[in-house]
């Protein structure tokens, strides 16, 4: 595999990073006395990559060969999204301030990846004895949509609160991971078989490995589906404004050996015309407790389009992207990204000089558009309050 690119050093020592809208804008944890001693290089401290994984027989015939989240003992050592496909470069977090940037500029991203990777930066932050009052509430503010932070940061705040060492710490993240990659295999599982052999399925954004402890969800289902005959082919749509789907998912399913051919954002709908695709699979950042989902900018108009074409739509997501305390999807908070996003392509300004955008990167699929509800724990066939109450009811 081609390893390349190495990182230009960032301004580190340096940056103030703010976090809670403004409210306080802290010094990194490095100008903090319980960390400073630490030795820093540059940071992020690229890594070439020589091996992604291991070589491991049983994962290829899984279509499933990547780890992008990778803990290292006292670190943690994320594959850089922001540079795929072109590039595949890693860089190792040494604070939670870091991790906390890399969720919020999307290095890693993906509702389960960005909730690991926050769990790491406690275990992190309880290895440095830095103040966790602190980290907790800078780690959840990096992004608003995904639950899944916020569920994770929950979760290890619960172990700290009855007094977890940092061996507890560093188990309590390592499970949440491990649990993420048994739960993608579940739904893989039970997604697929919902697919009748020989069919077509779109899917969007990306919502595989690299979003994921590993398999992913919606693209699970796909892996699954794929490795069992009843998908027979695979449309990505490339997910304006940040190609998730075009970089990312393209990425891994090249990677894997699974066929697929990619569309234009705004070539869904006549692909659902075609009679080309039965389903379309998608990922979540947030369910709320009546189904709504929200999930990445367009996921609303690919329900929309499934309706009117007959087109079947499943949300595949972990238990931890279900928020039973938001009771419907106009409770979710939709994340609004830099306009920049929109107005230049790979740091090319596109658009001309003056011009204004708006950049919410999601939004929300009220539940009586979703077919099926797939998660670890079971399917919900046509979501309402009364069937999520009796699976993820407290
Ligand atoms: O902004 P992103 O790339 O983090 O958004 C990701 C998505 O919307 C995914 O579809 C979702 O997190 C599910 S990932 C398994």
């Amino acid at each position: 595999m081609a390893a390349q690119a190495i990182l230009t050093a960032g301004k580190t020592d340096d940056v103030l990073w703010r976090f809670d809208e403004g409210r306080f804008n802290a010094r990194r944890f490095a100008d903090l006395s319980s960390v400073a001693a630490r030795p820093r290089t540059s940071v992020p401290v690229p890594y070439i990559n020589k091996q992604m994984t291991p070589s491991n027989s049983s994962i290829s015939e899984t279509h499933d060969s990547i780890r992008a989240v990778q803990w290292q003992g006292d670190h943690l050592r994320l594959l850089d999204q922001r540079r795929l496909p072109n590039e595949e470069v890693w860089i190792d977090c040494r604070d939670a301030t870091e991790v906390t940037q890399a969720i919020r500029d999307l290095a890693v991203r993906g509702a389960p990846a960005i909730g690991i990777a926050a769990a790491w930066g406690v275990a992190m932050a309880a290895q440095q004895k830095a103040p966790m009052d602190i980290v907790l509430a800078m780690l959840r503010a990096a992004r608003p949509t995904a639950v899944n932070l916020m569920w994770a940061l929950d979760r290890m705040k619960k172990r700290i609160a009855v007094g977890a060492d940092v061996d507890a710490l560093v188990r309590e993240a390592q499970a949440i991971q491990d649990e993420d990659l048994a739960a993608n295999r579940r739904m893989g599982q039970l997604g697929a078989s919902l697919i009748t052999p020989g069919s077509g399925v779109l899917t969007h954004c990306n919502t595989g490995s690299l979003a994921t402890a590993g398999y992913g969800t919606a693209l699970g289902v796909i892996r699954a589906g794929v490795a069992a005959g009843r998908i027979a082919n695979v449309y990505a749509g490339e997910t304006r404004p940040w190609q998730q789907g075009a970089r990312l998912t393209m990425w891994e399913l090249v990677r894997d050996g699974i066929p697929a051919q990619l569309i234009a954002d705004s070539a869904a709908a006549h692909l659902m015309k075609s009679g080309a695709v039965q389903w379309v699979i998608v990922g979540a950042d947030r369910i709320a407790a009546n189904g709504d989902t929200a999930n990445k900018i367009g996921t609303y108009q690919l329900a929309i389009a499934a309706k009117y074409h007959g087109v079947k739509f499943m949300v595949v997501a972990p238990s931890s992207t279900v928020d039973m305390a938001t009771g419907n999807g106009e409770e979710i908070e939709i994340e609004l990204r830099d306009p920049a996003e929109l107005l230049s392509m790979a740091g090319q300004r596109t658009v001309v000089q003056g011009a204004n955008a708006w950049n919410p990167v999601f939004d929300v699929a009220p539940a009586e558009l979703i077919d099926a509800i797939v998660t670890e724990r079971g399917v919900i066939e046509r979501p309402n309050s009364i069937a999520m109450q009796a699976m993820f009811g407290f």
